[in-house]
């Protein structure tokens, strides 16, 4: 596996692998490497027999975007472990780990954002003004350096998702991006690498997202199709099983997150809580 901190050295490297006649697929995230970041290389191993893997080039970014996190975020205390990253990202075969620092992304003088409006209005991008626009902005960059043919994210960051997908068709970027399926602790808990901050008995309290999640996905099974009624029963049921302050439980369209009033096609049930200072979210996706 190759490491390296600067633009030029994927450049080159890319450009070799493309040579090589390799596909290049694209794994951005903030380090501090759990099984759901793990569980990405291995989507993209999973559909491809051992010839078209050898024919892949995998990247994966790890860098900690100031520009996402919002003033009294937890941007200084993120948890980061680069050589521990290094280590995991080897054993699953990671061709290029990419580890810009923040002026190799943002040189002085920077003044360029790409805002995505409506989709990174609501939900989170209520809660946390500018995040989607942070996001929006590395993701942009980091496709423009490594010009994958795919990007691989997690299904945990719903939203984040939706906002992408919206940019890349309306910049026209010619690349796929697939959607990474959460990986939970056996309690039910999304990985995430916020849960670090999270003591045992609040770890505990956490597994409750999921339950009420699946509580509320039981109750559309069972033919409940007015959204604010799921909805009033996500929240109930988030704030008994958590304990925790709900910051958002709702029902939108799968499809763009719209708001739904009677449930027809495919919802996304979207919940944000906060478990002592620790801000989590997590997601169902209920297929009608
Ligand atoms: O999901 C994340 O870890 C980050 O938001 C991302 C996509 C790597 C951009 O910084």
């Amino acid at each position: 596996m190759v490491i390296t901190e600067y633009e030029d050295g994927v450049r080159d490297n890319v450009r070799k692998a493309r040579q090589a006649g390799k596909k290049v697929v694209l794994i951005p995230t903030m380090g501090a490497l759990h099984e759901g970041h793990l569980s990405m290389v291995r989507l993209v191993a999973a559909d491809e027999s051992e010839r078209e893997r050898e024919r892949t080039y995998v990247v994966m970014s790890v860098f900690v975007n100031p520009l996402q996190f919002g003033p009294g975020e937890d941007f200084a205390a993120y948890p980061r472990d680069l050589r521990r990253d290094a280590e995991l990202a080897r054993q699953e075969e990671v061709d290029l780990l990419f580890v810009p620092s923040a002026q190799e992304i943002y040189p002085p003088g920077s003044q360029t954002t790409v805002q995505v409006a409506d989709l990174a209005a609501g939900l989170c991008g209520a809660a946390r003004p500018g995040h989607f626009t942070g996001v929006a902005t590395v993701v942009t960059k980091l496709l423009n350096i490594v010009q994958p043919d795919e990007a691989v994210f997690g299904q945990k960051d719903y939203q984040q998702f939706a906002v992408l997908e919206r940019m890349v068709a309306d910049l026209k970027l010619p690349l796929r991006l697939r959607l990474a399926p959460t990986v939970r602790e056996p309690s039910g808990l999304a990985l995430s690498s916020r849960n670090a901050y999270l003591n045992w008995e609040e770890k505990k309290q956490a597994a409750g997202i999921y339950a009420s999640l699946r509580a509320a996905a039981e109750l559309i099974g069972r033919g409940q199709r007015d959204a604010a009624a799921v909805a009033d029963f996500l929240r109930g049921a988030l704030e008994r099983e958590t304990r925790g302050r709900v910051e958002y439980a709702e029902v939108r369209q799968k499809k763009d997150l719209l708001p739904v009033a009677a449930i027809s096609k495919s919802v996304v049930l979207l919940a944000a809580v906060f478990i002592g200072r620790t801000r989590l979210i997590d997601n169902l996706i209920v297929e009608v």
